[in-house]
């Protein structure tokens, strides 16, 4: 195993990470672990279950740690190789909090109020809106910033962020010297962006229990009998279109997990009504999944094997975590002797 960061050839380095805060969908598949796949060779890549950061929205303790050790397990079920890659939890890693602490009195309350992703959740949580939720980003920043990453891959939805981590990032290295690397953002062009069953116009979200989310985990009966239902315009047609939400969205779910192309899958369907289509994509889904979740299976009952890799996972980010950190606690003049 080459884990060694400072091995001849330096890679660039990744860093991304999944909320265990709800089933994993199919949305988090397509738009990030399937795609982290393709990145573990080229990249020194850390992949991240980010516990901290889903306490900001209240979890029932017993699911959260479930589902800390079901991402891990999706992770390693999809492919993503655990002798490649740093994989590990967020809170096993104390650096995240310390440096997320320092890097707080270098963000603006202005900067973080305007932050989308604030604004929106503050909405959805009325009742909940914790400091936490405000300094999220900053957090997100310190995970970032932690291992001096060079490429963040995220959806849309987490630019914004992205942008605030580069701009502590400058801050802070102009006010000492330089210290952190200025992150960009990675967001793949091909991917489409996949939406909720029941409202084709909002993301896919983990945290849907209604029927509008497909889970990674879902049984097959469960994924052809969600897509069945799945909302769509009043139409017959199986093709891209204006206004076909519904059907576009499904046809991108069927782009992504049959591989043809959108040409070719209108084709496939051209004269077919939308119950025949239906039925194919939740057909193609159920069948695509049926690896991962059998790898997921095996991973899940070798508790041993799980419990070993993050620790050892946190042993590595951690030494690489405290050379960036002891940089930060001496630059603003804490005494160590
Ligand atoms: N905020 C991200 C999301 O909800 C999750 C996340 C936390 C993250 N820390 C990160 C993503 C660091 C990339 C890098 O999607």
């Amino acid at each position: 195993m080459d884990k060694n960061i400072n091995s001849t050839e330096k890679k660039k380095v990744i860093f991304s990470g999944i909320q265990p805060s709800g089933n994993l969908t199919i949305g988090n598949y397509i738009g990030a672990v399937r795609n982290w796949i393709d990145l573990q060779n080229e990249y020194y890549c850390y992949f991240c279950v980010v516990d901290l950061h889903a306490i900001t929205v209240r979890q029932v303790p017993a699911d959260l740690r479930k589902r800390t050790k079901e991402v891990l397990a999706i992770y390693l079920a999809a492919g993503i190789d655990p002798e490649k890659n740093v994989m590990f939890v967020q809170s096993h890693v104390p650096a995240h909090a310390e440096l997320a602490w320092v890097l707080n009195c270098y963000t603006m309350f202005g900067e973080l109020s305007r932050m989308t992703q604030f604004k929106d959740k503050s909405r959805l949580h009325s009742d909940n809106i914790n400091a936490g939720l405000f300094t999220y980003p900053v957090l997100m920043a310190a995970d970032i910033l932690l291992y001096q990453t060079d490429l963040v891959p995220t959806g849309q939805d987490q630019k914004q962020h992205i942008e605030l981590a580069r701009d502590i990032a400058n801050r802070f290295n102009a006010v000492y010297s330089p210290t952190f690397v200025e992150p960009q953002p990675y967001i793949p062009k091909t991917t489409a962006k996949i939406m909720s069953l029941s409202d084709p116009t909002k993301k896919m979200s983990k945290s849907d229990f209604g029927g509008g989310s497909v889970g990674i985990l879902d049984s097959r009966d469960d994924i052809i009998r969600k897509i069945k239902r799945a909302v769509t315009d009043s139409g017959s047609e199986v093709c891209y279109g204006e206004g076909k939400d519904g059907i576009n969205n499904l046809l991108n779910i069927y782009t992504a997990f049959s591989g043809k192309t959108p040409e070719e899958a209108e084709k496939e369907f051209a004269g077919v009504g939308y119950g025949v289509f239906k039925e194919a994509v939740g057909e193609t889904v159920a069948d695509s999944l049926k690896e991962i979740q059998e790898k997921f299976k095996m991973y899940m009952d070798d508790k041993d094997f799980l419990d070993g890799l993050m620790e050892k996972n946190a042993e590595i980010a951690y030494s690489n975590a405290r050379k960036t950190l002891s940089k930060v606690y001496r630059k603003v003049g804490f005494y160590h002797p």
